[in-house]
């Protein structure tokens, strides 16, 4: 078992759950310093056999291939500033496309199929995903920066109707990215589908909604909004909600993602299967900051109106067909997550 990424919040707990279920686990990452800062420490088990090594490097690839024959291969590396990726495409589209396509030239090279890959890929892909106005169903086009500055945070519906988000479900809604990384995610998708499908071999892409827990980068700011959120109330700040606080994601608690990837790898469909992963809870984000404030006895969270481009309005999923597909169920309650979370930063 390879994991590409594999010292990252995801990789490095995903690495723990395969080697205590015996797997033979080797991780192979670059240790970004956006990640990990500059005294990166990992945090796998002694038995992983680690390679520091760029995916877009194609040398590397080559030498982990030499030593390490993997059956399968979860691939996690990747770029992962939405916001970041507006102004530093060629970054995300380097590692997360490129880096994709030189670890499938590697494998050719070294002539090895795995019997699956796993891809973890983003909730990024649905974009502002199917939205609902009355009976329509309809996909709202980019929320532009006229809009935010006005204050219209609800996609605008055909007629100017009010309308409500629907969740998102691989099966139905249509993938439209709406920023580079969300692009990049999405064509990794079908850069390994096209690969895997050519060569007989399985493939998993599991859709995370926005994953959170310890073992999370406290110093990249470029991601994770409950950890940045709870690292605030902790300092006993208060916190800033953007919009009118009803921004809408799916917080899904690290261990329910680990366990959904650790499924997908026992279980391999007969065929390639995209999934998406979440808790199936929407939350705003005025209430994602009041919980964290009240756990920390901090200030009430403030909402400010202030906006970022290319953000998506709401982000939530249906997980009905996971369930069905991998025998696997989100187990954990924002607050319980949030709680070890919490005593994970305080540690
Ligand atoms: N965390 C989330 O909420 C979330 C949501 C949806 C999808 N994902 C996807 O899950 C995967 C893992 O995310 P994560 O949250 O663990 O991120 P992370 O940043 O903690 O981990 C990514 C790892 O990839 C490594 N990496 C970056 N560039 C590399 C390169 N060129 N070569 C080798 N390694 C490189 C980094 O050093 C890091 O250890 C990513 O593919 C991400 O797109 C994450």
């Amino acid at each position: 078992m390879l994991i590409t990424g594999g010292a990252g919040f995801i990789g490095s707990a995903l690495a723990r759950r395969l080697v205590t279920s015996g797997y033979d686990v080797a991780v192979m990452d670059i240790l970004h310093p956006q990640v990990h800062g500059e005294h990166a420490s990992i945090d796998v088990p002694p038995s992983v056999r680690f390679f520091t090594g760029d995916v877009t490097h194609a040398p590397d690839l080559d030498a982990v291939l030499r030593l390490f024959r993997p059956s399968q291969i979860v691939h996690l590396a990747a770029e992962t500033g939405t916001a970041q990726s507006l102004t530093q495409a060629t970054r995300h589209g380097a590692v997360n496309v490129v880096g994709t396509t030189q670890l499938l030239d590697a494998l050719s090279r070294s002539g090895h199929v795995p019997e699956q890959l796993v891809l973890a890929s983003s909730r990024a892909v649905y974009g502002e995903g199917a939205w609902q106005a009355g009976s329509a169903v309809f996909y709202p086009k980019p929320r532009s920066h006229a809009q935010l500055a006005a204050g219209v945070w609800d996609p605008q519906g055909p007629t100017g109707a009010a309308a409500v988000p629907l969740p998102s479900c691989a099966g139905r809604t249509e993938p439209r990215p709406t920023n580079i990384y969300a692009a990049t995610k999405l064509a990794q998708e079908h850069l390994l589908a096209a690969w895997t499908a050519a060569h007989d071999t399985n493939l998993s892409v599991l859709r995370l909604q926005n994953v959170y827990g310890p073992g999370q980068s406290l110093t990249n700011s470029y991601t994770g909004i409950v950890a940045l959120f709870a690292r605030l109330a902790r300092q006993q700040q208060t916190l800033e909600v953007y919009e009118d606080g009803r921004i809408v994601r799916d917080f899904v608690y690290i261990d329910d993602v680990v366990e959904a990837l650790f499924s997908a790898i026992a279980h391999p469909a007969p065929q390639a299967r995209c999934l998406d992963v979440g808790s199936g809870v929407p939350t705003t984000i005025h209430e994602l900051a009041q919980q964290i404030a009240t756990v920390c006895g901090a200030p009430d969270p403030v909402v400010v109106g202030k906006f970022r481009d290319g953000d998506v309005r709401a982000a939530k999923c249906d997980v009905e067909q996971t369930i069905r597909d991998l025998d696997w169920r989100p187990k954990w309650t924002l607050e319980e997550g949030m709680r070890a979370l919490l005593d994970w930063i305080d540690k």
